[in-house]
C-alpha cells in the first residue's frame, strides 16, 4: 500500500494539527493523539455509523454497549433482543451481521489486528475493515467513507462524476494516509467532511487544507464530488394490518432473510407495485381504512396503507400463535419494530 512520508508541508500534517484542536467528541473514541480505542467500540461505532448520522447513532451506541459491554457478551445474546435493540437504525442486514461477527471474534478469542484478517469477519467489507485497522489497531490502512471521497475529490480536484472516480479517489486518498496516528488521520478527514468541507457551502476560508486545495484554488470546491444523476426509485405499495384484541395488536417475526428480515413487525400483503383496493386481509372481518405510511427504503419508496380491524370478530383460527403474538398495545414502542412499522404503530394510536 502506498501510503505518504510526513512532513510538516503535508496535509496529513496540517489535518491532524487541525484535528488536535477541533476534533469531534464522540463516545466510540479516543482523544487525538491517545492510544487508540477497545477494538469492540470502534467496531461497533462502525457498523452503526454506515449509512446513519453520527447524532442518530449516539444514543443506539450508548444503550448498546451498557446492555452488551464486551463483544463476548453480544456474542452470548439473544439475536432476538439484539435485533428489538437495533431497531429504528435501519439496514437490519447489518444486525444480523454483527451477531454472526460478535461469535466468530469470540470464537477465535479477540479482533484480528489487520485490515485482511478483518475484511474475513462477517459483514466486514472494504470500508469497516480499513476503518477499524486504521482506529483500533495504527494500521495505515486508507479510509474512505462518503466524507473522506468528497474532501479527496476536492483536495485533488477530480471532476470525474462519482461513482466512476471511486478508484482515483482512492488512489489519490493513499497518498496523503500517513503512517503515524493513521487512525486519527482517518477520523480527522470524517470530521473535516462533516464540519468544514461539507456537502454545500463548504467552508473554505476555516480549512486547514485551503492551501494545497486544487479545487478551491480553481473555484470549483462547491461543485465537487460530481456526481451521475441517480435514478428515480420505483414507488411500491402495500397494506399492513392492525388486529388488536383486549388491548393488544398481532405481531409477527419477518422471516430471516430479506428485507427486515428477523424483526417483529406488523403483517402485511408483501409490498408489490400493485395500486391501492386489491388488499387480501388475513380474515374477514370489519376492516377500515388508517392513514398512509410514507417511507423511503434506499431502493424504492413505499406508501403502505394502514388496514384496522377489532372486536370479537378476531379469534383463532386464522392465526397461527407460532408465527407471532399478541403484544400490549400500551407497551409498543418496546416491540422493536423497525421504523415504517412504528410509524404504523404511532398512526394506529392516534386513529383508535
Ligand atoms: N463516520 C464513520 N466513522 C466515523 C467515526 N469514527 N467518527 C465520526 N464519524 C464517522
Amino acid at each position: 500500500m502506498q501510503t505518504s512520508v510526513q512532513t510538516d508541508r503535508s496535509p496529513s500534517f496540517a489535518l491532524l494539527h487541525w484535528y488536535d484542536a477541533h476534533a469531534r467528541v464522540l463516545p466510540w473514541r479516543s482523544a487525538p493523539g491517545a492510544p487508540p480505542p477497545d477494538p469492540y467500540r470502534v467496531w461497533l461505532s462502525e457498523v452503526m455509523l454506515q449509512q446513519t448520522t453520527v447524532a442518530a447513532v449516539q444514543p443506539y451506541f450508548a444503550r448498546f454497549v451498557a446492555r452488551w459491554p464486551t463483544v463476548a457478551a453480544l456474542a452470548a445474546a439473544d439475536e432476538a433482543d439484539v435485533m428489538a435493540a437495533w431497531a429504528g437504525l435501519g439496514y437490519y442486514s447489518r444486525a444480523r451481521n454483527l451477531i454472526a461477527c460478535a461469535r466468530e471474534v469470540a470464537r477465535l478469542g479477540g479482533f484480528p489486528d489487520d485490515e485482511v484478517g478483518l475484511r474475513a469477519l462477517p459483514g466486514l467489507g472494504a470500508y469497516t475493515a480499513a476503518a477499524v485497522a486504521a482506529i483500533a489497531f495504527g494500521r495505515a490502512a486508507v479510509v474512505v467513507d462518503a466524507n473522506v471521497e468528497r474532501v479527496v475529490a476536492r483536495l485533488f480536484a477530480i471532476t470525474d462524476p462519482l461513482p466512476t472516480s471511486r478508484p482515483a479517489i482512492r488512489a489519490a486518498a493513499a497518498t496523503i494516509t500517513p503512517d503515524v496516528r493513521p487512525g486519527d488521520f482517518a477520523q480527522a478527514m470524517m470530521d473535516l467532511g462533516a464540519t468544514i468541507c461539507t456537502a454545500r457551502n463548504p467552508r473554505c476560508l476555516l480549512c486547514p487544507l485551503r492551501g494545497p486545495c486544487r479545487a478551491e484554488a480553481a473555484g470549483l470546491a462547491a461543485s465537487l464530488p460530481a456526481k451521475l444523476a441517480k435514478k428515480a426509485k420505483p414507488q411500491r405499495t402495500g397494506h399492513a394490518w392492525w388486529i388488536e384484541r383486549d388491548g393488544k395488536v398481532w405481531l409477527v417475526r419477518r422471516p430471516g432473510k430479506g428485507m427486515l428480515g428477523g424483526m417483529r413487525a406488523l403483517p402485511d400483503d408483501g409490498w408489490s407495485a400493485r395500486a391501492d383496493g386489491d388488499a387480501t386481509p388475513p380474515f374477514a372481518g370489519n376492516w377500515r381504512k388508517g392513514g398512509v405510511v410514507r417511507h423511503g427504503f434506499t431502493h424504492f419508496d413505499l406508501d403502505l396503507q394502514l388496514m384496522l380491524c377489532d372486536g370479537a370478530e378476531i379469534g383463532k383460527p386464522w392465526h397461527d400463535d407460532a408465527a407471532g403474538e399478541f403484544w400490549p398495545v400500551a407497551t409498543i414502542d418496546a416491540a422493536g419494530l423497525p421504523t415504517v412499522f412504528a410509524k404504523a404503530a404511532q398512526l394506529a394510536l392516534a386513529e383508535r
